[in-house]
């Protein structure tokens, strides 16, 4: 019996925004300070996307160099899923813009709306056309320009994200490495927790509803605070039972990067030691879609995350989204 192929991460890429907005310029822009923020959310400073930049443009860089390091040329790409919640236009589909300047001839592409568990769904959507042997190469993205729907009056919510984006090429597995199980949950109900008002059908942009700042995010953090750790640590177990492993296996947490204190309070949870957790909040903020292919990366680059280990991946989102996926590297 032919065993169907696993997807693995062949090459992982990224691209941050050349702009630092710290806390301490914040505080020139709103009611709050350095010391507010980093005991609240553990971030420091973020990055913002230049005036001419766009989520297509941070989504390209990511990509161009995941196929650099996976030597896997564009026009090998089958599939590309671009998860972002801010693409350049409602219409086209910026996965598409993407495709087209990598050159990818062969790929069909597509948007991913998950919020920031988008990356986590792309790459179990993606990993899927893999298993069935549909697809040999696909290039998932997570990428965001939430710098665009903040509104920067709001200190509730401007100070906790950041633009970025990273990119993934899957591949099939040679070895025992990949995608070995996923738990992946959402739950509409939670529609009002995080949301932007308006500038889709139900209501359409109209000068009333720009002049009320309805396109920008709106938010109960404290709501998302309880549901999120809850979430994270029941569908981490779950993933882990699927794989057939427990929490002591596990030899990295890839957490979403949404406030420290949502991450310690979720790795308390699961009885893993604050040093198998990837923290790139303090210098990304939380950049939504990107932020789990970003901390993989970085932990990648810092050799902290090693061929061979278990790395659990686990994020939430609006929606609400969320899930987690345990990687063998
Ligand atoms: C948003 C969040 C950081 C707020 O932290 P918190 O400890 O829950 O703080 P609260 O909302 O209870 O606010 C406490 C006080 O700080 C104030 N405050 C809020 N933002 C502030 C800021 N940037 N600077 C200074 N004070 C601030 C509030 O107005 C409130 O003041 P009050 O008590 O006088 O009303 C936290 O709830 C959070 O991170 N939630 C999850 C959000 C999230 O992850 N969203 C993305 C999902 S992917």
């Amino acid at each position: 019996m032919s065993v169907l192929p696993r997807a693995a991460i062949i090459g992982i890429g990224i691209c941050l925004p050349t702009r630092i907005l710290s806390n301490q310029n914040l505080e020139q822009m709103v009611e709050t300070n350095d010391e507010w923020i980093t005991e609240r959310t553990g971030i420091k400073e973020r990055r913002i996307a230049a005036a001419e930049e766009a989520t297509v443009d941070l989504a390209e860089r990511a990509a161009r160099q995941a196929l650099k390091r996976a030597r896997v040329r564009a026009e090998e790409l089958d599939l590309i899923i671009l998860a972002t919640a801010t693409p350049d236009r409602f219409v086209p589909p910026a996965a598409c813009l993407v495709q087209h300047r990598l050159g990818a001839k062969n790929a069909f592409a597509f948007d991913l709306n998950a919020a920031c568990s988008g990356f986590l769904y792309g790459l179990v959507v993606g990993s899927q056309f893999i298993n069935s042997r549909s697809s040999r190469y696909i290039l998932v993205i997570g990428a965001e320009t939430l710098s665009r729907i903040v509104d920067w009056s709001d200190r509730n919510t401007c100070v906790l994200f950041g633009d970025g984006a990273g990119a993934a090429v899957l591949g099939p597995a040679k070895d025992k490495e990949g995608l070995l199980s996923f738990y992946m949950r959402s739950d509409g109900s939670g529609e009002d927790l995080l949301q932007v008002p308006a500038g889709g059908s139900r209501l359409p942009a109209s000068h009333q509803t720009v002049a009320e700042g309805l396109h920008f995010i709106k938010m109960k953090g404290n709501e998302i605070f309880k549901l999120a750790v809850r979430a994270m640590v029941s569908s981490a177990d779950q993933a882990l039972a699927k794989a057939g492993l427990t929490r002591a296996d596990i030899d990295w947490v890839v957490p979403h990067q949404a406030n420290l204190r949502i991450i310690w309070a979720m790795t308390q949870r699961l009885e893993v030691d604050r040093s198998k957790v990837v923290i790139t909040l303090d210098h990304h903020g939380n950049t939504s879609a990107a932020s789990i292919p970003l901390a993989l990366a970085e932990g990648i680059e810092r050799g902290d995350l090693k061929k061979d280990q278990i790395i659990l991946l686990t994020g939430f989102g609006a929606g609400l989204t969320w899930g987690s996926a345990v990687l063998r590297l």
